[in-house]
């Protein structure tokens, strides 16, 4: 790949990315590559093609109107070349049977690394499914599993957008926009349709992933709070141009209608020299997020942690919820402090990136994950709620720690693939039997 054409964007290691949220980004990495006053000259520099990639109908309302001009070395019809399945090993899309359980709360230890040599895609390994891909509307759970590079395996969905959420080792994300590295405490996101491929930088690598069939990621609505706090639009990072210019053989696998595609190139497709518009990937460092919660007493909901969300037509109802449940402080008074007991219209897939999450301070693994579906009881373990019942409430900071959530307003199905695993804790609902009857009717 070319060295990056000095565009003033914030440095970070040997990358560079340009600051904001779903701004009218532009970025040439060759000077005058980017067509000025226009979006489609008669003639581009360099020789290129100019292409759009729309993420959004093109009559989509402007504050949900995406589309990025890509100028390229070869557009991406040189890309059509005869499509075969290829095997989509354990990556699994909605609607997708359950798998044989019966309904309760359930939770997974951390899966192993593998010594067998799989991608970011051949690793990916789908836990849950919910709604329709075709439909637009749903998710996927998955866990990556990675032990090798993607070197000259591009790769595109075009079944949803997805969240990467690094939680062991850390990834290069080559894609057609720009390059992205991130680690664990980081999530990038990668919009339906832009080509990548994912480099390992520290050697084997285990993570998070949501494939959100529904519309793209945003910001949530602040109301009162304001117009500051949560994640704030200045952290979220964009790369800037680099492109490759090799000929190789390569192959390039889509992701469509739930299967895999593979077919054989004789050049990268990351061949963008400039690019302009709000539809590109991006990434966040969750350790930017800035919390706001109760001060004085109860416990709020857990939406005030929201990173992103992907909003279905019902207002207030997601597609899917993207919740994290950082570093904070807990001050509130003559109140119970941990999440309440629940009950949920919403499904929750949670993970935990590194640290103890202050409702399963025991059991609950970084890396591993746990499914609190639709209208299942949940809440704190036994030892969480005597703890907290009897705890003295001086300010108490909650350290060290990255849990998130992926809250879809649809049932989550969990594969045969995660209901055979060894580390299903088959006596995960036990954490709630020890709970002592504590009723008596003479003492208010
Ligand atoms: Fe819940």
């Amino acid at each position: 790949m070319n060295a990056p054409f000095d565009l003033g964007g914030v440095r970070q290691g040997e990358l560079v990315y340009q600051t904001g949220f779903g701004n009218g980004f532009e970025t040439e990495a060759l000077p005058g590559a980017l067509p000025v006053g226009r979006n489609s000259p008669q003639r581009c520099a360099y020789g290129l093609y100019a292409e759009q990639l729309s993420g959004s109908p093109f009559t989509a309302p402007r504050a949900s109107n995406e589309r990025s001009w890509l100028y390229r070395i070869q557009p991406s019809v040189q890309h059509l070349g005869r499509y075969h399945r290829t095997d989509a090993r354990l990556w699994r899309t909605a609607p997708c049977p359950q798998a044989d359980l019966a309904i309760a709360p359930l939770r997974w230890s951390p899966v192993p690394l593998p010594d067998a040599p799989l991608t970011l895609i051949e690793g990916m390994h789908t836990v849950t499914t919910a709604g329709d891909a075709d439909g637009r509307a749903g998710m996927a759970a998955h866990i990556y599993l990675a032990t090798r590079g993607m070197e000259d395996a591009y790769f595109y969905n075009a079944d949803g957008e997805m969240i990467f959420l690094p939680q062991h080792g850390a990834l290069r994300f080559r894609t057609e926009f720009g390059a992205i590295d991130a680690g664990p405490g980081e999530a990038v996101i990668m919009p339906r349709g832009i080509k990548f491929a994912a480099d390992l930088l520290s050697g084997p690598a285990r993570g998070y992933v949501c494939e959100n069939y529904g519309s793209a990621f945003t910001l949530p609505e602040r109301g009162p709070i304001g117009a500051n706090c949560l994640a704030n639009p200045r952290d979220f990072k964009t790369p800037v141009a680099r492109y490759e210019d090799r000929a190789a053989p390569c192959t390039l696998t889509v992701k469509w209608g739930g299967a895999l595609w593979q077919t054989e190139l004789a050049y990268s497709p990351l061949d963008v020299v400039a690019w302009h518009g709000n539809y590109a990937p991006y990434k966040y460092d969750l350790r930017h997020f800035s919390p706001v919660g109760p001060l004085l007493f109860d416990h709020a909901d857990p939406s005030i942690f929201t990173v992103l969300t992907a909003p279905t037509g019902t207002p207030g109802t997601a597609n899917v919820d993207f919740v994290i449940f950082p570093d904070r402080w807990a001050v509130a008074e003559n109140t119970f402090r941990p999440p309440w007991y629940h009950m949920n219209i919403m499904s929750e897939f949670m993970g935990l990136i590194y640290g103890a999450y202050d409702a399963k301070p025991q059991g609950f693994l970084p890396g591993g994950f746990s499914l609190h579906n639709c209208m299942l009881p949940h809440g704190p373990d036994t030892d969480a709620f005597n703890a907290a019942s009897a705890a003295t409430l001086k300010p108490h900071k909650l350290e060290g720690t990255m849990a998130f959530m992926f809250e879809t307003y649809l049932p989550q199905r969990v594969t045969s693939w995660a209901a055979g695993l060894a580390e299903l804790q088959h006596e995960y609902t036990d954490c709630w039997r020890g709970l002592a009857r504590r009723f008596d009717p003479t003492k208010p």
